[in-house]
């Protein structure tokens, strides 16, 4: 980049992405003032309720002695804060790629105000963990291969559709769900207000999925809605089942439960139901996960794109476009 291609920065004049721009200064918080740091973290404190962990809503689970779910719940708790602080990184670092790559002045503003949100993300989840004490579990291999891939990118569309689109639709289902549970009063403020600095990036990568959509060809918009829609589908439809099981059964034996694979058995019995009633729920359009609402927002359900991939019948699609309410116009409309 040089002054000269600087000197007259183009604003595509989109009101919703400018939007955003103000929105991260009105809508900031203060690391230090905001959240209240003293809070004392105790050693057996769940942080959340079982009910949140995977499996934890499973006769067997709920049999299990306290001390045990307390432990199964705190280190399941643990792993996911300690993808989540890496992930914020990763985020920040894609942001700060976002600002050098893209041309467009409301898009490079929007990236560097995110930056500094990731920043602080970061920081509040490593001092939360911190707070905790102990050491928590490695992150898993397919997690590290997906942000690595995100990290050797140099694509605006792909940089932006991985993670404001794709990752941040996914993290948005995984903030509520912690938010829903948590016990710890430092912990619901900082997911609280980590949360509604979330739902703003997603929609950066909405509004930004939706203008490349508008701008490309039908085919172009195909290749597009075929890459993702595969991937949101294959994540929306995978629920707890053995890879998680094992993590719970070592967390489990480490809590001095000596039968616990016997009770793997039984919990991934008990769990296939409850998933079973879960993925009901998506395709009747009662409860939609995020990444299919994106998908939604940003154009990707169109009839003619998903006639185009034969996706017409599919139950989660027919749940996405059943649920209500998620039409908003801005994130539609033309600047
Ligand atoms: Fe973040
Ligand atoms: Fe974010």
């Amino acid at each position: 980049m040089r002054t000269r291609e600087l000197l007259k920065l183009h604003n595509t004049g989109h009101q919703g992405i400018n939007a955003l721009f103000a929105k991260a200064h009105s809508a900031d918080w203060d690391i230090e003032r905001d959240v209240d740091w003293s809070l004392p973290i105790d050693a057996d404190d769940p942080l959340v309720d079982h009910e949140w962990g995977a499996f934890a809503k499973t006769p067997t689970f709920q049999a299990l002695p306290e001390n045990a779910k307390t432990h199964a719940t705190r280190r399941g708790l643990g792993r996911i804060l300690n993808i989540l602080q890496v992930g914020e990184s990763v985020a920040q670092d894609v942001c700060a790629k976002i600002a050098l790559v893209v041309r467009e002045e409301d898009y490079r503003n929007h990236a560097v105000a995110q930056a500094m949100d990731e920043a602080r993300h970061h920081l509040a989840y490593r001092r939360f963990i911190e707070k905790m004490n102990e050491e928590v579990e490695d992150i898993d291999m397919g997690t590290e291969m997906t942000l690595d891939a995100l990290l050797a990118s140099n694509d605006p569309l792909t940089l932006i559709a991985t993670e404001q689109f794709f990752l941040e639709s996914l993290a948005m289902s995984i903030f509520e769900r912690i938010q829903r549970h948590a016990r710890h009063p430092l912990l619901k403020d900082i997911i609280t207000l980590i949360t509604r600095d979330e739902s703003r990036h997603m929609g950066f990568g909405i509004l930004y999925v939706a203008e490349w959509m508008r701008r490309h060809s039908h085919e172009d918009q195909v290749a597009f809605a075929r890459q993702w829609l595969g991937q949101i589908l294959s994540i929306v439809s995978d629920q707890p089942g053995p890879i998680m099981l094992t993590r719970l059964l070592q967390r489990l034996q480490e809590a001095g439960v000596d039968n616990a694979h016997q009770l793997g058995d039984q919990m991934l019995r008990e769990q296939r139901e409850i998933n079973t009633r879960e993925i009901t729920q998506a395709s009747t359009g009662e409860r939609v996960p995020h990444l299919l609402k994106s998908a939604r927002r940003a154009g990707l359900l169109k009839p003619a794109i998903l006639e185009e991939l034969g996706l017409q019948k599919h139950p989660l699609i027919v749940g996405a476009l059943r649920s209500p309410g998620d039409t908003e116009a801005p994130v539609a409309s033309a600047p």
